[in-house]
Order: C-alpha cells, then sequence, then structure tokens
C-alpha cells in the first residue's frame, strides 16, 4: 500500500435519505462517522430519532454512535467520503446532475481547509449515474474546487447502492456489494471498507465506469422486462385472453422468465434507463428498446384508465358519476415514498373521466397529493366511512391491504368494477366474496 492509501479511520456521508441514512448507520457501528445534510429539519428530525422514510426505527438511530450534522466542515479531515445525494431527471429525461454538481463543489471548496499530514481521502459516490460521471463530472468538479489533483490530492470511487427499501429480505447486510477505485489499489481499500458492513461481501469492478454501468443496468433490465409484460398484458386484453393464465403456462417451460406487470413508478426504475439512453446519445446510439420500454411503461396509468371507462360502461355505470377508490399511493409495495408514483398519475388520469377519485393509503397519512385541478383527494379507511364505490382499483400491494382483499365487497356499489394492478387476486381462487376482478 503506498504512503498515501491507508485504511480509513472514519467515514463521512453526504446525504441522508433512503440510501445515506442506512448507510451511515451501518458505519457508524464499525468506524466513527459522520452523517451530513443540507435539510436542516430532516437532520432535525433525525437528532430527535425520527426517520420519515421509516426505513429506520428511532431505538436505531438514537442509539447509534453517528454524528449528524448540517456543518460542511466535517468534510475537511474526512478519511473516507461517501455521496448519497439524489439523481433525478429533468423534465425533458436528461440527467439532472445539479446535487451531485453542489455536493462535489462543497467537498472540494472543503478539502482547501484540510489538515496537514492526514492521508488522502478517497471520495466515493453511490448516486445512481451514468458510466463516467464519477471520473469525468465530479472528480474535475472536486480538483477544480481544491486546486488537487484527483490520484494525487485525493481518489475517487464508485459502489452502487443496490439495497430494496420496503423488502427486509435485500438489505445493506445480505446483498453484495459492487466497489470500485479509480487504481486497483484505491479499490481494494473500498472493498475492504465496505467488507466491514456488506457482510455478504464484496465484488470489485475493474474500474469505476463498470461499477457504474453495473448498476445502471440493473434498472433498466427490470424496466424492460417489466415493460414486456405490459405489453403482452395490452395486446392480451384486447383478445380477451387472461394475460396471468398465458403467463402460468408459458412458465412451465423451463428457459421462461415470469415478471409481473404493473405500474412502474419511483425514482430508479423509470429514471436510471435515462442516465444511460443520454450517456450512449453523447456517443451517438439510439437506444431504441431501452427508450420503448419506458415508453411502454410511462403508457400505463393511460391504458388502465381506458379499460376502466369500458368496463364501467359493460356494466352500465355511467363514468361521469361514478365515484372511484385507488388502494395505494406509494410508488411501490410497503414504502411511504410517493415520489414519482404511477399511483398518482392513475389518479390524474381517472379524475378526467370519472365522477369523484379518492385514493387511500395507510402508510402515507398526512401527505398532500392533490394536485392542482384534479379532483383526487386522499380519505382515511374507507372501511369506516360507508361510501360504495363503483370502481376500486389495487394499485400498490401494501401488506396492510390483506384485509381489503377479502373486504372489498364491503366497499362495493352493486354492479361495481375491481382492478388490480399488482398480481394480487388469482381470478377465481383467493377471493372467495368477488368472482368478477379485471387483472393486469
Ligand atoms: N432510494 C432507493 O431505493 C435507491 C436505491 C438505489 C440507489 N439509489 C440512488 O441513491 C441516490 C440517493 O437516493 P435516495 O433515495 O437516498 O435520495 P433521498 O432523496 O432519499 O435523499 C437524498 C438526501 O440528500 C440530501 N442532499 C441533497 N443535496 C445534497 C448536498 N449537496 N449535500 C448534502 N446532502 C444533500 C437531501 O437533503 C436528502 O436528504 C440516488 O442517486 C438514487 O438514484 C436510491
Amino acid at each position: 500500500m503506498s504512503k498515501k492509501l491507508t485504511m480509513p479511520k472514519n467515514v463521512t456521508v453526504i446525504g441522508l435519505g433512503y440510501v445515506g441514512l442506512p448507510l451511515a448507520l451501518a458505519f457508524s457501528r464499525e468506524l466513527p462517522t459522520t452523517g451530513f445534510d443540507i435539510d436542516a429539519s430532516r437532520v432535525g428530525e433525525l437528532l430527535a430519532g425520527t426517520d420519515r422514510n421509516r426505513e429506520v426505527a428511532e431505538s436505531e438511530i438514537t442509539s447509534s454512535n453517528l454524528t449528524l450534522t448540517t456543518d460542511a466542515s466535517c468534510v475537511a479531515d474526512a478519511a473516507f467520503i461517501v455521496v448519497t445525494v439524489p439523481t433525478p431527471v429533468t423534465e425533458d429525461h436528461k440527467p439532472d446532475l445539479s446535487m451531485l454538481e453542489s455536493a462535489s463543489m462543497m467537498i472540494g471548496s472543503q478539502l482547501c481547509e484540510r489538515s496537514e499530514g492526514l492521508p488522502v481521502p478517497i471520495i466515493v459516490y453511490e448516486s445512481t449515474t451514468y458510466p463516467g460521471c464519477t471520473e469525468e463530472f465530479c472528480g474535475p468538479i472536486i480538483e477544480r474546487e481544491s486546486g488537487l489533483k484527483a490520484g494525487e490530492g485525493f481518489f475517487l470511487g464508485y459502489s452502487p447502492e443496490r439495497t430494496n427499501f420496503g423488502d427486509p429480505e435485500h438489505t445493506l447486510e445480505t446483498v453484495i456489494k459492487v466497489v470500485s477505485g479509480e487504481t486497483p489499489e484505491v479499490a481494494k481499500t473500498v472493498s475492504y471498507t465496505y467488507g466491514l458492513i456488506a457482510k455478504a461481501g464484496t465484488h470489485m469492478a475493474p474500474n469505476i465506469k463498470t461499477a457504474e454501468a453495473s448498476k445502471v443496468i440493473e434498472n433498466v433490465q427490470r424496466d424492460l422486462n417489466i415493460a414486456l409484460f405490459n405489453e403482452l398484458a395490452m395486446i392480451f386484453d384486447r383478445m380477451d385472453i387472461q394475460s396471468s393464465d398465458v403467463f402460468e403456462a408459458a412458465s412451465t417451460k423451463w428457459n421462461f422468465h415470469r415478471y409481473q406487470p404493473g405500474l412502474v413508478g419511483g425514482h430508479c426504475i423509470p429514471v436510471d434507463p435515462y442516465y444511460l439512453t443520454y450517456a450512449a446519445s453523447k456517443l451517438g446510439h439510439d437506444s431504441k428498446v431501452i427508450l420503448s420500454g419506458r415508453s411502454v411503461n410511462d403508457s400505463m396509468p393511460e391504458f388502465i384508465a381506458a379499460k376502466a371507462g369500458s368496463l364501467l360502461r359493460s356494466q352500465g355505470i355511467d363514468p361521469n358519476s361514478a365515484a372511484v377508490l385507488i388502494l395505494g399511493a406509494a410508488f411501490k409495495k410497503d414504502v411511504v415514498d410517493i415520489r414519482n408514483s404511477k399511483a398518482i398519475v392513475l389518479a390524474e388520469r381517472l379524475a378526467i373521466r370519472f365522477g369523484s377519485v379518492h385514493i387511500y393509503d395507510p402508510l402515507i397519512e398526512g401527505v398532500e397529493v392533490e394536485r392542482d385541478g384534479a379532483r383526487f383527494a386522499m380519505i382515511d379507511d374507507p372501511l369506516d366511512s360507508g361510501v360504495k364505490y363503483d370502481l376500486i382499483v389495487l394499485a400498490v400491494a401494501h401488506s396492510e391491504f390483506v384485509v381489503f382483499v377479502n373486504r372489498l365487497e364491503e366497499l362495493l356499489s352493486h354492479d361495481g368494477v375491481v382492478m388490480d394492478l399488482t398480481g394480487t387476486f388469482t381470478p377465481g381462487s383467493n377471493n372467495k366474496t368477488l368472482s368478477d376482478v379485471w387483472t393486469l
């Protein structure tokens, strides 16, 4: 190991969101760790033991050794800096690197204040991005702000986040962590440091670009697989074939891989593919397959809204006066996150066509989801209200909705329609009271 590179004695995590907070807490069990965020209200809540994302229990925060701060000077003398800030897309689906840029500027300016004689810091990016971003976008910003050179005054690494929030099985402890560094020696140090918390082990990618690419294609693949099944579901609906029956039959072949059609929302699967297609387009490649998958998945709320109208009309119910209940507002099962939720987009589409639209999500009480001009509203437990609905759409398969699956009939008007977008109902089997459920 070169004199410049030593095993890190402390960690600083920049950005304490879904990714950063659990990561900082995990590191704090192994090394002195500081968590920094620019959002003072977030840090204030965490200091009081509250994680608004409900991923981490109060006792875990209050009993930890993690230092929480909004003071950027914590970065100056840090040994191992991990960046976990958001990487969304702009309205026209281009990477929005503004938060990576500001975090990198802050790191660069703080490195100017670094105490003499400390080992060279390693800066590892965890934010999902396109191949090349860490070394070609972030590194030069740190160089510009600090006057230091990458590979001399600081070292770069990349380690993608791949835990699945809302899923207790796939966590930081149980999932292999991909790691990389700008040299093999840096990669080894990054691997050693993550190895302290990634109990399932690390996989060392040959370089940073490879690690960046590996993360983005995980979500490209998932997006495309679901898009294929969404398209198949749309085709079979026109053919009056139950798509789940087709998938079940096809699944008996050894090499058929089954996916569940449905709404694709959130800030990873529908966002990350655009990072790759953007980088590909800069190199003159038009990513036709990836982008057509995106367009199929984005069309699902409109397809479902149109289908809902025809189902109601076939039952003799006038959509203009129909009452609709959507179960689930979050972007996926068992999370409190409504960013880029397609259940909300569906509510908007239904609100254009139907008399009234209510959304019930027991996990996101108190969150304002009404959008300008759209006639839909969050409600409290509909089982307590006595209201009957002409259309009930199960949009998100929260574990808490199990009770609704067995009591939907109490909420349904005479001739009302149930649509299941989640694969919770196996037609005719797991619900004894509802004979007819439209499923994707
Ligand atoms: N949430 C997931 O399921 C998930 C999974 C894998 C990868 N990722 C990726 O991880 C990254 C972070 O995602 P997230 O869901 O944790 O985001 P998040 O929005 O939950 O949290 C990000 C945090 O960063 C803070 N922040 C923003 N700019 C900052 C800055 N300049 N300095 C310090 N703090 C700053 C915000 O205040 C916020 O608290 C993204 O690139 C995302 O694509 C997310």
